[in-house]
């Protein structure tokens, strides 16, 4: 089993293993000592995966309850997140009772907020289900929900307890989703890691979970330092934005409706190191290099949208203050920088 322990405010670990489903209940146990907890999972999940984790809990004297809600993103909203609050008081949730957010980023993000509001917190553990769970949202304590005029525009820092990966859960997922996941993999290699990016780059999305266990665990350790280092999202952790701020604004452009979130991060990429390569910032060649190992895992270089119709959504993205914004650019493969700049330069940046 790969262990990577992260040193944030609240310590604990996230444990990477194929099978490890079956073993929640021992890890639960000896991590959080609970006795009683509240599985928070969505209906697919739930057909999926809710027995084997509900036997391996009770196995240890683990009583507990479990809500289910409809999959998809329009469940990351204030009036599930009330049933889920009034679910746990109806179970008699107490704070030294656990919720278990099983699933993927939408079951992440809303059981972390639960986590951290009902009864001014109690303690949660994070079971991601999907590869952008496992690499990106199930770790360094980022929680919402999302309001009809924005995505998480509601939300807290609250740390899980505990973080177990089954790459397992992998083989359930459409290749559309897997290549979602694949983008923010991609974006790490980016921002961080070349040998990350060419272990990527050597498998495809036909045989990508040969390496699957190791892209999980070379991913979380660079969230895990990124997030030791900035845990509250003031200067470093602003670099996992790479290729975000002109794919929130892509998502947002075909209404949350074309693009899936990887997908529009993909473009949002291709599309921020063609104009670094424009401006002298990046080589040619790491150009090419991204271009390719998009197209290996059927992720798209670019969008229908023209830049000039997209920078004026950048700024209606949270990350942007209204006169500046912190462009994420890459100057080679795994070299990073956070460009502040005024807004009017961004626009120039992007539309030269
Ligand atoms: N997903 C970006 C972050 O956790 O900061």
């Amino acid at each position: 089993m790969k262990k990577i322990a992260v040193k944030a405010s609240k310590p604990y670990e996230v444990l990477i293993e194929q099978g490890l489903l079956s073993e929640c209940g021992k890890l639960i146990a000896k991590t959080t000592g609970a006795g009683f907890a509240a599985i928070i999972t969505d209906d697919i999940v739930d057909r999926l995966y809710s027995e084997k984790v509900i036997s391996s809990l009770e196995a240890q004297g683990i009583k507990t309850v479990k809500y289910v809600f409809k999959n998809g993103e329009s469940s990351k909203s204030s009036d599930n997140l009330n049933k889920i609050y009034n679910f746990l008081a109806e179970n008699g949730i107490t704070r030294t009772d656990l919720l278990i957010a099983l699933g993927g980023g939408v079951t992440g993000d809303i059981t972390g907020y639960a986590a951290a509001t009902y009864l001014r917190g109690v303690r949660f553990v994070q079971i991601p289900t999907t590869l952008l769970a496992q690499i990106d949202s199930s770790v360094g304590g980022k929680t919402a929900i999302n309001l009809p005029c924005g995505k998480n525009l509601v939300g807290a820092f609250k740390q899980p307890e505990l973080v177990i990966c089954d790459p397992l859960t992998l083989r359930t997922l459409s290749d559309e989703t897997i290549s979602d996941g694949m983008a923010e993999a991609i974006k790490y290699g980016m921002i961080r890691s070349r040998e990350l990016f060419d272990i990527i780059a050597s498998r495809n999305l036909k045989n990508y979970f040969e390496i699957i266990d190791d892209v999980i665990y070379r991913c979380v350790s660079i969230k895990r330092d990124i997030v030791e280092n900035d845990e509250f999202d003031t200067g470093e952790r602003m670099l996992l934005n790479f290729g975000h701020t002109i794919g929130h604004a892509i998502e947002s452009f075909f209404n949350y409706e074309t693009y899936t979130h990887g997908k529009a991060v993909a473009s949002g990429m291709h599309i921020m190191t063609e104009q670094a390569v424009k401006h002298g910032d990046c080589s040619s060649e790491a150009l090419d290099a991204l271009d390719s190992v998009l197209r290996s895992y059927d992720l798209p270089l670019t969008t229908e949208a023209s830049v000039t119709e997209l920078v004026p959504l950048c700024s209606k993205d949270k990350k942007c203050e209204s006169t500046s914004i912190n462009a994420i650019v890459c100057s080679d493969i795994g070299k990073a920088s956070i460009r502040k700049m005024p807004f009017s330069d961004f626009k120039a940046y992007m539309e030269s």
